[in-house]
């Protein structure tokens, strides 16, 4: 029989010596917002211990109201939980007020994780709304050239100041940096990242440069849309659902396991509780595995999040995005 573990049992050690757990619960919310309580309750009854927000997705009230009744119900003590949210684009000139508000919506005294959502600056009031702002065109707004401009290594700037004069995070971290981006931070800064959250998963495994340099740099990675977001497109790839049929696990395992394997944390989502309670299982895929599950990127690469402000980000393969890179074609 392959063997088969537990996921919520692997927990990865950040640089600055904190755990992280391996596996966490997604919190966009699909539909309805409010369903994300059941979803955070089900999940930390199912052994998750690390749930992703953010103060952009309006869902820290209900993650809040789960984590108050899971700490009433004594299911779990703060200290078991590893709570993340971020600071949005249009925030970004006051980190420290968006992790109060956050702090207040949540309910919670600290974050163990306060991430920089995305390298950019959009124009938001002092209250970071709106959050897409536009000009009379419609497009976006900036406060900083989207290309050259360097207003968001002020931001992960704010992070360290509010990590070094306040408790009201354990560790901070970056979201949606490229290598590009990252070289223009890391030489200017005094704390290293702890993680970089990305869109990473089989078809992405191009990004194997900015893995790697992150890795070398103690970046742990953590990714996100591992199963392509809506529709879960990656879900339904023969080899995906060959090697579920193997090892007897979801679809979700497998790709779960091709993250937690390799020392990335993975963070998915669903509606649906039962999903919910299935994806906990971790295949033990051989070596020879791993790589086939790489291949599907050397061959047919796919990104699923394009989000319009591409404009200098810099991530190969982001449609409309002006220093993107194609993929290479394998
Ligand atoms: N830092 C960032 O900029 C950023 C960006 C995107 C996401 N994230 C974080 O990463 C989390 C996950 O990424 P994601 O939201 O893009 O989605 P994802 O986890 O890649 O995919 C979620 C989708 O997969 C579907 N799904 C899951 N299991 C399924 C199954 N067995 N069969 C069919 N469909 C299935 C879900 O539908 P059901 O609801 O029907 O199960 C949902 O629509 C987010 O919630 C958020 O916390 C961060």
């Amino acid at each position: 029989m392959p063997e088969v573990t537990k996921a919520t049992d692997v927990y990865f050690t950040l640089n600055n010596g904190k755990k992280i757990p391996a596996l966490g619960l997604g919190t966009v919310p699909s539909g309805d917002p409010s369903g994300v309580k059941d979803q955070v309750k089900t999940a930390v009854k199912a052994g998750f211990r690390l749930i992703d927000t953010a103060w952009y997705y309006g869902t820290e009230k209900y993650v809040g109201e789960a984590l108050k009744e899971l700490f009433e119900e004594g299911v779990v003590k703060r200290e078991d939980i590893f709570i993340t949210t971020k600071v949005w684009p249009s925030f970004y000139h006051n980190p420290e007020k968006s992790l109060n508000q956050s702090l207040e919506t949540l309910g919670l005294d600290y974050v163990d994780l306060f991430l920089q959502h995305w390298p950019i600056a959009l124009s938001g009031d002092e209250n970071g709304k709106p959050p897409g702002p536009k000009d009379e065109n419609g497009n976006l707004k900036y406060d900083d050239d989207p290309v050259n401009g360097t207003k968001f290594i002020e931001v992960y700037k704010n992070l360290e100041k509010i990590l070094e004069t306040t408790n009201k995070t354990k560790s901070i971290g970056i979201s949606n940096y490229s290598l590009d981006r990252l070289k223009k931070l890391l030489p200017e800064i005094k704390i290293t990242p702890v993680v970089n959250q990305i869109e990473f998963h089989p078809q992405l495994s191009q990004q194997k440069d900015l893995i790697e340099f992150s890795e070398k740099n103690n970046i742990r990675i953590e990714c996100y849309s591992g199963y392509g977001g809506t529709g879960a497109p990656l879900l339904k790839l023969p080899l995906v659902k060959d090697l579920a049929s193997k090892y007897n696990v979801t679809e979700n395992e497998i790709i779960n396991a091709y993250d937690i394997l390799e020392g990335r944390i993975i963070i998915p989502r669903s509606s649906n509780l039962e999903r919910i309670k299935n994806i906990t299982k971790l295949p033990q895929l051989t070596k020879d595995e791993l790589k086939q599950l790489d291949q599907l990127g050397e061959k047919d690469p796919k990104r699923y999040v394009n989000d319009p402000w591409g404009y200098g980000i810099g991530f190969k393969g982001w449609e409309g995005d002006k220093l993107s890179e194609p993929f290479e074609k394998k």
